[in-house]
């Protein structure tokens, strides 16, 4: 691409938006699906009582969604595979074609509609039979099994999907015990193990890579990873490298890893610090280094503002420590951020900060960025007749794809967009209470009612967007 020319979206950017298995499919027993990690967690939830069983309805509605992409204009639709619609127990020796025929299908129409397919191998839902067996992540066997997993669906769809993406924000999966229904046991304790998952879904990612470039050598390649960009709360010092500290250990150590093929050193004295010892095989660093991603797929949603704490977990003082309090030993909060909005859940709105989010990572890895989510939950009503009427998305929306279109003009690289999420989805969080999509569904926590799905006010904006290529923003 000819950077010194452009000047806002290139030609061919991907408009697109997302939605992953186990929030919008539903049909969580249907046609050989094995149970996964993220259905037991939708099930126990107790603040939550939609739940996958039905979610949208995606896995029955999809020709009729489907349609509504293609109406609205979308030329990409970001979605995940469910492992165990696949192979139901995670490790089984033949494929549940029903399940696999399920995918064949969605792909086949999104195709024909030009509608260009993202594909996640890997949204938060690991099929349980693997928890019970080896404790999921915990073990090295998950890697081979998750390796034969996808090599599967690159052979499968292959011919059809050009954009893979392994694993969905991991080190959102390797801090949360429930979504990867890890059973505590004698002698593997969640603190000491979910470092060791981590490890084991980089090696995951790696192999993945290396299959993909190797048996499909002109699709592209690469993870979702959750990024969480920082302010300091003041200009003190001890708050600016709080700030800083926070974003590579949460943020920028994942992308490093993915990246260079090895921990930063700022993560390894972190982990000495931590008293945080993994086990890692010699050629682990090899497998690491053999696989270069060919983007870097962004989930964005917000900024945090962040002010060193004084009080450390480490000088015994756990009494003092405040509920806001997170990661890092104690020594950094989240604080309130007086100069921006928040959403009912307390999700800062900030797309000034996304420009320079866009642009930390581009200059960091210089690899093109799919922004693999972005998009605002809101508890949206139904009028009596029938409309949604979000103007707050539609502010978000266009102020977000502006912060794009400066960042393109900064020279960043965005090939993709793809918001959050197209249709409303069972927030992972929220349920059904947080909406997220462009097009409703007409069901609720408690009731499921018809399904019927609404356009929304935001819908139209959209596509308006789409129609002129950004050019209007
Ligand atoms: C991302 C996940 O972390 O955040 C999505 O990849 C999720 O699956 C999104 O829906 C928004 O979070 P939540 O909890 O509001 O659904």
């Amino acid at each position: 691409m000819d950077k010194m020319n452009t000047t806002s979206f290139p030609k061919n950017f991907l408009w697109g938006a997302g939605a992953s298995a186990f929030q919008a499919e539903g049909a969580y027993n249907e046609d050989g699906k094995g149970l996964t990690s993220a259905d037991l967690h939708s099930f126990l939830k107790s603040d939550i009582q939609a739940d996958t069983k039905i979610a949208v309805d995606f896995y029955h509605k999809y020709e009729e969604d489907i349609r509504l992409m293609k109406e609205l204009g979308l030329n990409s639709f970001r979605f995940s595979i469910s492992w165990a619609r696949i192979f139901p127990n995670g490790n089984d020796s033949n494929a549940n074609e029903l399940g696999v025929a399920f995918y064949d299908k969605v792909i086949d129409l999104l195709v024909k509609y030009n509608i260009e397919p993202i594909v996640t191998l890997y949204h938060f839902d690991i099929p349980q039979n693997l928890v019970e067996v080896y404790n999921g992540w915990a073990s090295r066997k998950c890697i081979d099994d998750y390796e034969r997993y996808v090599h599967y669906c690159f052979k499968r769809y292959g011919d059809r999907v050009k954009y893979w993406i392994t694993v969905n924000e991991q080190r959102v999966i390797a801090e949360s015990k429930s979504l990867v229904g890890f059973k505590e046991k004698e002698g593997c304790s969640w603190e000491a193990i979910r470092h060791q998952m981590n490890h084991h879904l980089y090696l995951a990612n790696a192999r993945a890579i290396k299959l993909c470039h190797k048996i499909l050598p002109d699709v592209k390649i690469g993870t979702a990873v959750s990024y969480l960009t920082t302010y300091p709360a003041t200009s003190k010092p001890e708050d600016v490298f709080a700030a800083k500290e926070l974003e590579d250990i949460w943020s920028f150590a994942t992308m490093d890893v993915y990246y260079y093929g090895d921990y930063p050193d700022y993560y390894k004295a972190y982990m000495k610090e931590q008293e945080i010892s993994i086990q890692i095989e010699e050629s682990d660093y090899e497998t690491l280094r053999n696989a270069k991603p060919d983007f870097i797929g962004v989930n964005w949603y917000q900024t945090a503002t962040i002010e060193y704490n004084k009080f450390r977990v480490k000088e015994e003082k756990k009494d003092q420590i405040e509920p806001t309090t997170m990661g890092l030993g104690g020594r950094v909060k989240i604080v309130k951020n007086p100069n921006l909005t928040y959403t009912k859940w307390g999700w800062p709105i900030d797309p000034k900060g996304f420009r320079l989010a866009l642009r930390k990572v581009y200059e960091r890895y210089h690899l093109p960025i799919i922004v693999t989510e972005n998009g605002l939950g809101a508890a949206d009503s139904l009028t009596k007749d029938n409309k949604i009427h979000d103007e707050y998305r539609i502010d978000f929306l266009k102020h977000h794809l502006l912060s794009i279109k400066k960042a393109i003009e900064d020279g960043v690289v965005v090939i993709a967009y793809s918001y959050w999420s197209f249709i409303d989805i069972l927030s992972s969080s929220n349920g059904m209470n947080k909406r997220y999509g462009f097009v409703y569904v007409d069901r609720d926590e408690f009731n499921i009612k018809d399904l019927k799905r609404i356009k929304k006010d935001s819908y139209y904006c959209y596509q308006n967007i789409i129609k002129d290529n950004g050019s209007n923003l």
